[in-house]
């Protein structure tokens, strides 16, 4: 059933409970999401964005009876990624004509998917539709947040932005607005989906974020793609993706590691106990990549100053759970954090040179030679762990 956002503009998606992995299994989702899409009924009827897939049918279904579906004048299709539209091919066998406004990268990204021509309008920033009672729909390119063809629209009078994957959450929510969500949960999973998915872009998005200020548009909701709408204070989380967009450090440290016989882990813990030691303010967190949710370790990353990463040496190198976790931090093109290694080992102890060089190939700055431990630590080696730990937290 249709839900109303503001007057005549209603939320017509998919709140998905049971999500738990997306993007195929690279993204964890551990509390559900949603795929919000919006209709708008003035004297146009607008459809902003679908949903996965899976949904396709179902929102169909549902669509059809809230309005007759040839009433459809326009659809906007702000991305083309299929969580929002993997119900077009659905939709467009009712109503193959009804245009479809988009970026041109989206044509190429929708046609490349469902390898259908349909009628396309391509749009740019600035560009507007009319949709009666005076009411426009201006569009914004969002290009490579997160995709070429990204796109947000604003609705003027109304003065709502559709800003698709921007400012979204994964979070499955019974109600739909910022004000009525648990904030803890609705903050930890905007600044998850940043870390996990929008920090490659941080250039084009403090651009971008000065380019919509710029443009004076009176936002007074945004309707993002994913998760929870922001109708209280929306700008609150403008200013977060400022805060974010700029190399986003807090006063954390994060020590990531894997072991095999728990003498890497007992390095991780006294490295921990010095750093404490030494400053007594730093937050220090520790995580065994075996034991935690990669894409959680990704969102403490983005809150730390320096991440002190762990592996015993294994066949001349590093754990594969470390070297993958390196992998992501690198694609994830974290700026502006510091770095410091630590392994135990038994033979020829190869694993902190390793771990430097991949540290410093995935944009860190190596600001120690490391710490390696021969076979399992003693109460010197304990101890010297401890001092490496106090060494970090002054560097
Ligand atoms: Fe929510 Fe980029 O799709």
């Amino acid at each position: 059933m249709k839900r109303q956002v503001k007057n005549n503009v209603y939320w017509v998606g998919k709140v998905d409970w049971e999500l738990r992995k997306f993007h195929g299994d690279e993204l964890s989702t551990h509390k559900g999401s949603s795929y919000n899409s919006y209709l708008i009924q003035e004297e146009k009827t607008v459809l902003i964005d679908t949903v996965w897939t899976p949904f396709a049918e179902e929102f169909v279904e549902n669509l059809a009876r809230e309005i007759d579906l040839s009433k459809i004048d326009y659809i906007v299709a702000n991305h083309g990624e299929v969580d929002h539209s993997g119900a077009l091919p659905a939709l467009m066998k009712h109503i193959p004509d009804t245009p479809i406004y988009c970026t041109a990268n989206a044509v190429k990204s929708l046609k490349g998917q469902y390898h259908q021509d349909w009628n396309f309008q391509v749009v740019k920033t600035g560009d507007k539709i009319s949709i009666g009672n005076g009411k426009e729909l201006v569009f914004v390119e969002m290009s490579m947040l997160h995709w070429p063809d990204s796109m947000a629209a604003f609705l003027t009078q109304d003065n709502i932005l559709f800003s698709n994957d921007a400012f979204g959450q994964h979070l499955a929510n019974d109600k739909l607005f910022n004000d009525q969500a648990d904030q803890h949960d609705l903050f930890y999973e905007a600044i998850k989906y940043y870390a996990n998915i929008l920090n490659p872009f941080n250039s084009i998005l403090r651009r971008k974020l000065d380019e919509i200020i710029s443009m004076n548009l009176p936002i007074e909701i945004i309707a993002t793609s994913h998760g929870i709408i922001w109708r209280d204070n929306p700008m609150q989380i403008v200013e977060k993706y400022s805060q974010w967009a700029n190399d986003y450090q807090e006063n954390q440290i994060a020590i990531v590691y894997d072991t095999m016989w728990n003498g890497t882990k007992l390095l991780a813990e006294k490295i921990a106990e010095g750093i404490g030691l030494a400053d007594s303010d730093v937050v220090v967190k520790v995580f065994n990549l075996a034991k935690n949710d990669a894409n959680d370790v990704i969102t403490e990353v983005f809150k730390s100053k320096t991440v002190v990463i762990g592996s015993p040496t294994m066949s001349n190198n590093i754990l594969h759970s470390v070297a993958g976790f390196i992998h992501l931090m690198k694609l994830l093109r974290f700026k502006g954090k510091k770095a410091a290694a630590f392994g135990c080992y038994g033979w020829s102890g190869e694993s902190v040179k390793v771990l430097n060089e991949s540290m410093a190939n995935a944009g860190f700055e190596v600001v120690s030679e490391g710490y390696r431990n021969h076979w399992n630590p003693d109460v010197e080696s304990q101890k010297a762990a401890i001092d490496f730990g106090k060494t970090i937290a002054k560097l």
